[in-house]
């Protein structure tokens, strides 16, 4: 069994779920990290191998149950242990609600929301025999305030929130933590697709003046994953420069 803790960041191969990953390997944690591409993926893990951790990477769609359910067996088993699992992979399709088509709506659904839940159901069992674990779901400030254009990803965010609660109650007695953090608006691929304008009028939204960071994020990960967040659970926590309140 390794002597560091060990950890799962979905979606790490970018953006928010890189930085979550390399600031647990940068505290000593080993990764097993996933993503929708090998090359991706790889060079991801390429990067944070210079921590001096140990670090998986693996190909695996988390909207696919049965790749999610394998991936976190065989971490379980490479490790032999398993402590934090940061659901943070996640896609947009947006659209007015109109409009929106099927598949769409259903992609969304999919990879947002029963990726949480296939991946949360498989480390139960190791986290359960640790009588340990830290459950953290990426989830993000519209699922409270609401989006026009993302009926779907709203959807899918606010089904994290409540799933947190409903999780967090289930497995409390094990001391398994589960909390979502709720980005507000975080500078990466996925919002660099909103032209300046659209992100001034966001920037303007946001009391502390500016877009948030994949950093700003990861360090709340951070202190949710170690000793300091022990007593926090079924919280959705906010982390949006003020531009929710
Ligand atoms: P991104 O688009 O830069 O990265 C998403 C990551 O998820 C990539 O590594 C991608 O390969 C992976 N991914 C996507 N579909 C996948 C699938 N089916 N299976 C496995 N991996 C998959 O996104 P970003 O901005 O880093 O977002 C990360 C999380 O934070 C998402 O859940 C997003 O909804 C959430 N969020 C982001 C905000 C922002 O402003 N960027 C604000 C609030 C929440």
């Amino acid at each position: 069994m390794s002597d560091s803790k060990v950890a799962i960041v979905t979606g790490a191969s970018r953006g928010i779920g890189f930085s979550v990953a390399e600031a647990l390997a940068k505290a000593g944690y080993h990764l097993a990290i996933c993503g929708t591409r090998e090359e991706t993926v790889n060079a991801a893990a390429e990067k944070l191998s210079i921590h001096k951790v140990e670090v998986l990477p693996r190909v695996v769609n988390v909207a696919d149950g049965e790749a999610v359910q394998a991936f976190v067996q065989e971490v379980a088993k490479h490790f032999g242990r398993l402590d934090v699992l940061v659901n943070n992979a996640g896609i947009t399709r947006d659209g007015l609600s109109m409009r929106m088509k099927g598949e769409d709506w259903q992609a969304v659904i999919d990879t947002n929301l029963s990726s949480v839940f296939y991946a949360s159901q498989a480390v139960l069992k190791p986290m359960m025999r640790a009588k340990a674990g830290r459950i953290i779901n990426i989830s993000s400030v519209v699922a409270s305030m609401g989006n026009p254009g993302q009926i779907n990803y709203c959807a899918s965010k606010g089904g994290i929130d409540a799933m947190t609660r409903s999780l967090a109650r289930e497995v409390g007695s094990r001391n398994i933590t589960v909390n979502a953090i709720a980005p507000g608006f975080i500078g990466t691929d996925m919002t660099d697709e909103l032209g300046d304008d659209a992100k001034d009028a966001l920037i303007a939204q946001v009391p502390l003046g500016r877009l948030g960071s994949p950093e700003d994020i990861a360090a709340t990960v951070l202190f949710l994953s170690g000793e300091s967040g022990g007593y926090i659970t079924g919280q959705v926590l906010h982390v949006n420069g003020g531009m929710y309140m």
